[in-house]
């Protein structure tokens, strides 16, 4: 006979705890509540520690008043806009402080909209471009079977699934050892009179660097005057959009150019919220076709919406919100310097072992990648690097460069608020232990390639 569930049995003892089931299959009755609560942690705890986790930007610490705020507000759907119309509110009140941050001329009359993360920002950000080139050659009755989209081959892999969901043809411009971002070098080659728009990044995924906006404008510019053709840019600032602001006002990245046309940003990376929130502004409603905008009335007016998604976490928007009011521009400026800060001293201590040759140091956003130095060892790889950290609860991805520079593995670390200081000095410490022992090896490791756990 089988023992009865009772609560008063040991825990650990009771039917579902000392017992196997199928995790395939919905079990065919209830199970006490501390029992399912148990497998579900006891599963869970397996997981990498996140705040190790030096492969993510995404956030992976708030305070504990941010913990009050999400569990008031994680019940209300981002699209009940009827029932919940101060998180609607909220949401309009944020992507105007983001419109100002970004310096839109008249943030009055820019549009923008809450995401579930940069991903889906960007798609609507690539969709607004290929309407509005759709619409202009319609009413120039010339073909529209054949957009191309023009970006560095370093783009994150949203920009890939863009163009595969929405016909769209990419063109990626290859990086080189010269040319380490898109930088407008080229740029004629690529564009013609299909191209819908050029994507810039502020924070490539691969390194960190920022991609310099106003030379790729000043391109755009030239082959203006040259070709009649007048290509706008987004800025797809998944990382960028949240450090450049506080830490490098005088880069000129953002609305101030005015070939930028869009901007997004994770809200869930240096926006500093939880995993599930993404923006994307336009500078002016004129660049987002009034034909993609669906109108949702409202506190007896019409709110428009423009989402991939219909239902959506509200919390997140309610974090950010309280992050903006507690931290303001002064705070966010001081978490981000604070976090540089750390990934410099991080850089300069492995650009101290001969082991290593930096790719960058961080000062871009805070988030850095470095090479073997030719030459240093027939025995080991960034890759058994990455694996023996790991066996320190370590994440720190080990991974190739894009397209025409896959023969460079690169390592990577991303420094995001709560890598202390502290924190910082004992993975320096790890690493530098490591390479020791891997240096001391008399064969070369296993050829064997681990799996990365970079986020491309
Ligand atoms: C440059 C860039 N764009 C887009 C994304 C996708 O962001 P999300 O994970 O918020 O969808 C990332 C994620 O790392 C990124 O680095």
């Amino acid at each position: 006979m089988s023992t009865p569930d009772s609560d008063e049995q040991p825990i650990f003892t009771r039917a579902g705890e000392a017992t196997l089931t199928s995790r395939h299959v919905i079990p065919a009755g209830e199970s006490l509540p501390d029992t399912a609560k148990q497998i579900v942690e006891d599963e869970t705890i397996l997981d990498g520690n996140a705040r190790l986790n030096l492969a993510t930007f995404v956030s992976t610490w708030m305070d504990d008043d941010a913990k009050q705020v999400y569990a008031a507000s994680f019940d209300k759907n981002m699209i009940d806009k009827d029932e919940y119309p101060q998180t609607a509110a909220i949401e309009d009140n944020c992507w105007h402080m983001l419109a100002n941050l970004w310096n839109a001329p008249d943030a009055e009359k820019s549009i923008g909209t809450s995401t579930i993360g940069s991903s889906e920002a960007c798609m609507l950000g690539g969709l607004a471009f290929k309407r509005r080139w759709q619409q202009a050659r319609r009413a120039a009755g010339k073909d529209t079977s054949r957009p191309n989209l023009v970006m560095s081959s370093a783009v994150q892999v949203c920009w890939e699934k863009f163009c595969n969901y929405f016909d769209v043809e990419p063109r990626y411009v290859p990086i080189s050892a010269e040319h380490k971002t898109l930088d407008g070098h080229d740029l004629a080659k690529y564009v013609d009179e299909n191209t819908i728009g050029v994507v810039a990044i502020m924070g490539v995924t691969y390194t960190g660097m920022y991609e310099p906006v106003a030379e790729i404008a000043a391109a755009l510019d030239e082959i203006q005057k040259t070709t009649g053709l007048d290509i706008p840019i987004h800025v797809d600032g998944a990382s960028g959009a949240m450090i450049a602001p506080f830490l490098q006002p005088d880069v000129v990245w953002d609305f101030r150019l005015e070939r930028v046309h869009s901007i997004s940003t994770s809200g869930h990376k240096y926006g500093l919220v939880y995993p599930g929130l993404g923006w994307v502004v336009w500078r002016d409603e004129q660049w987002l076709p009034d034909d993609l905008v669906f109108k949702v009335s409202y506190l007896g007016g019409e709110m428009p919406t423009f989402a991939l998604n219909f239902s959506r976490p509200g919390a997140q928007v309610v974090l950010q919100y309280y992050l903006f009011l507690r931290l303001g521009f002064e705070g966010y400026r001081a978490v981000q310097q604070t976090s540089q800060d750390v990934a410099k001293f991080l850089s300069a201590g492995i650009d101290r072992l001969d082991a290593f040759e930096l790719w960058n140091d961080g000062s871009d956003i805070p988030v850095f990648a470095w090479r073997l130095t030719e030459g240093h060892t027939k025995n080991w790889t960034l890759y058994d690097l990455q694996d023996r950290l790991r066996m320190k609860g370590w994440l720190i991805p080990a991974y190739p460069m894009p397209a025409d520079l896959e023969q460079i593995t690169v390592q990577r670390i991303v420094v995001r608020n709560g890598l202390s200081m502290d924190l910082a000095a004992d993975l320096l410490q790890a690493i530098e232990t490591e390479v020791a022992y891997l240096d001391a090896l008399e064969s070369p490791m296993p050829a064997e390639k681990p799996q990365s756990a970079f986020h491309h």
